[in-house]
């Protein structure tokens, strides 16, 4: 009888695959399942992507893919060449800077979903993505990858994008945990910051991810804090991260990031990837048994040197990965390359375009019976390849030139090309080539004087220019080496705005760069990175069917004189060789919590274009700001304030509220972005918006107890839109 009933059990379902048990309840199940090998076999790579699940048991392989700006195409299982797969092609999205642009949490959302439904296409179980680094110079070569350089507004746009994502099954990995704020030096960057720094600058982005986004991953990022590897560091890991934050998902090493055995077993570290690569293309071939979470830590065990407490921890987080993921029988089906998803991508690119000066209304143009001169490299070069990790196979990318020339085909104007410049015509980037030929051996000269030429007789010039994904610009692996524009574009510019006097200059970057000519051109467009739908989203606001309405997600400076971080000399940027051995760099972030638009109010600079700064097709007013109460003991505020669309086209403004303390015991910036809003307004319209902040919104991060403190006393909310015009003003008081 009893072994009839055994048998019986034996049949029916085990804990960890019953989905009406509890998830916890399964995870210890399915661990006490696993041999040691087995346990060993999930928590470090199999190939460039994936890591192995538990065949014997049903789990499936988990397979990562860049991030974050679409699906990365398939390259082979150990090498960095490309798959030659025929169904990879995909979806470029809007860079992550241009999603920060439209300062709508609701757009991220939207591309974590689509997103999500093309890697559950691709057979893909965690996207990584999104980068949230904060932006601390303009020669970051990663910036555009990530949000920009306000914590506020990188936490508020991260979480929805992991929410989108992770609805449908698919893991977000938000990286790279942290402080990886340049690439040059990037494996061996120690960087040296203090506590309040970290805690107000550099952290809360992630913060949010985990403790609102519920991100079930997260990337150790390649330098050094503490003097340890943040993908294996006591501090950030284990004490932030885990301990105090409450994550219980995996931290992923960055590819090759993970550097000893002692520290990847203790401090934090839960899924070892591309160890012994340079993280793009140099790599040991099949050394994956070799990686120090395989068999150097399986023998460890063995030897007695460690218990399996820490690799119980680790596999739990990967169990509680595959039953969110892979063993997730709810997830929906995938889709790759849909209607929906360019929908996406083109909404989000045209939000985020943003309008920096627009002199005399010469924007948007009026293209009937008129001739328009197109010129420079970015309006024909495709931007989705290239760039590093991100570089993407779009399954189709209209360029800015296209873009116009397919908007205005029934209009009765002519456009005409001139290259203008020659920057990089390679065109091709870990084996995804763009099949252009962009080769032209004219001289500047020769370039600039051909532009000029046409340029003379035109009602428009529209001048697409700025960087592009090679080394040295924004690209992944190095940082620039100058603010300046690349490839005699200033002398194109110029040149230009003084035969033309409707020059257009159209930027496409992540990056602020120097604009020396700015007086002289009508109007300057923050083009970002757009993805597959570029050109049709640049030449919708070029005419004026959307009406532009992307702010900066950073401080536009007017050179590296204004930026925190590069007036303390080489100590603060790059860093100093440590012992004069070229091993570790250590960089000193000695301006603290005074990073963008913290930087410049304090020392009292002119930037070039102000945080939050972009413009519209027509004029916003935003009055009366007033507060439920304007006393508070609890730190919570309601504040409402007034918003009239003034001119005559409908349009979005985004209103920003900041606030200042206006007494402290410690040093604070001059005024920190705390909440916002973007709404829609037809000629005429007024709005009121709430905005409602907490005590978080007050406090500054107190060395001496660890933790945050908001002091009770005067502050004062501004409002406005954008860093430097924040017309409204109200004092509250924080109360005992
Ligand atoms: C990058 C990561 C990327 C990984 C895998 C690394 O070089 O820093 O952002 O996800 O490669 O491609």
């Amino acid at each position: 009888m009893a072994i009839g009933l055994m048998s019986y059990a034996q049949l029916s379902k085990p804990v960890y695959l019953d989905e009406s048990k509890d998830l916890e309840e399964r995870i210890e199940d399915a661990l006490r399942r696993m041999t040691l090998a087995e346990k060993i076999g999930v928590i470090h790579a199999q190939s460039k992507f994936s890591s192995a699940g538990v065949k014997r048991l049903g789990f499936p392989d988990f397979w990562t893919d860049d991030g974050p700006h679409g699906v990365r195409p398939d390259v082979l299982w150990d090498q960095w060449e490309q798959a030659g797969q025929t169904n990879d092609s995909c979806v470029a999205f809007p860079a992550l800077t241009c999603l920060a642009a439209t300062w709508q949490p609701a757009f991220s959302w939207l591309y974590g979903h689509a997103l999500g439904e093309e890697a559950l296409y691709r057979g893909k179980s965690m996207i990584l993505g999104p980068g949230i680094n904060i932006y601390r110079t303009p020669l970051g070569g990663r910036n555009f990858e990530y949000m920009g350089e306000d914590p506020y507004l990188t936490s508020r746009m991260v979480v929805p994008y992991i929410q989108g994502l992770q609805k449908i099954g698919v893991s977000s990995c938000v990286k790279h945990y942290c402080l990886n704020n340049d690439e040059e030096y990037r494996h061996q960057v120690n960087v040296k910051i203090s506590d309040r720094a970290l805690r107000e600058i550099y952290l809360p982005g992630f913060e949010a991810a985990i403790k609102e986004g519920k991100a079930w991953g997260i990337m150790g990022a390649y330098n050094l804090y503490n003097n340890e590897h943040n993908c294996h560091n006591s501090i950030t890991l284990n004490r932030i991260l885990k301990q105090e934050w409450g994550f219980d998902g995996v931290v992923v090493s960055d590819w090759g990031g993970a550097h000893d055995l002692d520290q990847s077993v203790k401090n934090g570290l839960d899924m070892e990837f591309g160890t012994w690569t340079n993280g793009l293309s140099e790599g040991a071939s099949n050394a994956y048994d070799m990686y120090f979470l395989s068999k150097p830590y399986q023998k460890a065990i063995l030897d007695g040197r460690y218990t399996e407490k820490e690799l119980d921890d680790k596999v739990r987080r990967v169990l509680r990965t595959f039953f969110r993921t892979t063993m997730n029988k709810k997830k929906p089906y995938g889709f790759l390359c849909n209607e929906e998803h360019y929908a996406t991508a083109r909404l989000i690119a045209q939000e985020g375009i943003v309008l920096l000066q627009n002199e005399h209304n010469v924007l948007p143009i009026d293209p009937v019976g008129k001739k328009i001169l197109v010129v420079g490299e970015n309006a024909i070069k495709m931007m989705t390849v290239g760039g590093g990790s991100s570089s993407l196979k779009a399954q189709h990318e209209i360029s800015p030139l296209q873009g116009l020339q397919n908007r205005l085909k029934d209009s009765n104007c002519q456009i005409e090309f001139a290259r203008g410049y020659v920057g990089d015509v390679s065109g091709n980037y870990n084996g995804v080539t763009t099949g252009q030929n962009l080769k032209d051996e004219r001289s500047a000269e020769m370039l600039i004087a051909e532009a000029v030429e046409k340029a003379k007789t035109v009602d428009y010039v529209i001048i697409f220019g700025g960087l592009n994904k090679s080394d040295y610009q924004d690209c992944e692996g190095h940082d620039r080496k100058s603010m300046e524009l690349p490839y005699a574009q200033d002398d194109l510019i110029t040149a230009l705005a003084a035969v033309n006097k409707n020059t257009v200059y159209v930027n496409i970057s992540g990056n602020a760069v120097c604009m020396p000519w700015k007086k002289q051109v009508s109007a300057i467009v923050q083009g970002w990175f757009l993805g597959s739908e570029a050109g049709t989203a640049l030449a919708a606001v070029l005419v004026g069917d959307s009406n532009p309405s992307g702010k900066l997600p950073f401080t536009w400076y007017e050179n590296l004189k204004q930026v925190g971080a590069h007036s303390f000399g080489e100590e603060a940027f790059p860093g100093i060789w440590r012992d004069g051995k070229k091993e570790i760099i250590d960089e000193e972030y000695k301006e603290g919590i005074y990073v963008g638009y913290r930087w410049t109010d304090k020392k009292k600079l002119r930037p070039t274009f102000a945080f939050g700064h972009g413009l519209s097709y027509t004029t916003f007013k935003i009055s009366n700001l007033r507060a439920e109460n304007t006393e508070t003991s609890d730190g919570n505020m309601t504040f409402s304030v007034d918003v009239t669309n003034t001119g005559n086209k409908q349009g979005s403004e985004t209103v920003q509220l900041y606030i200042t303390d206006v007494k402290c015991s410690v040093d604070r910036p001059v005024k920190e972005l705390k909440a916002f809003q973007k709404i829609m307004l037809k000629p005429g319209e007024t709005k009121t918006v709430t905005l409602k902040t907490d005590k978080r919104a007050l406090s500054f991060w107190d060395e001496e107890t660890n933790d945050w403190k908001a002091e009770p006393g005067d502050f004062i909310a501004l409002a406005g839109d954008a860093a430097d015009n924040l017309s409204c003003k109200l004092k509250f008081k924080l109360t005992e």
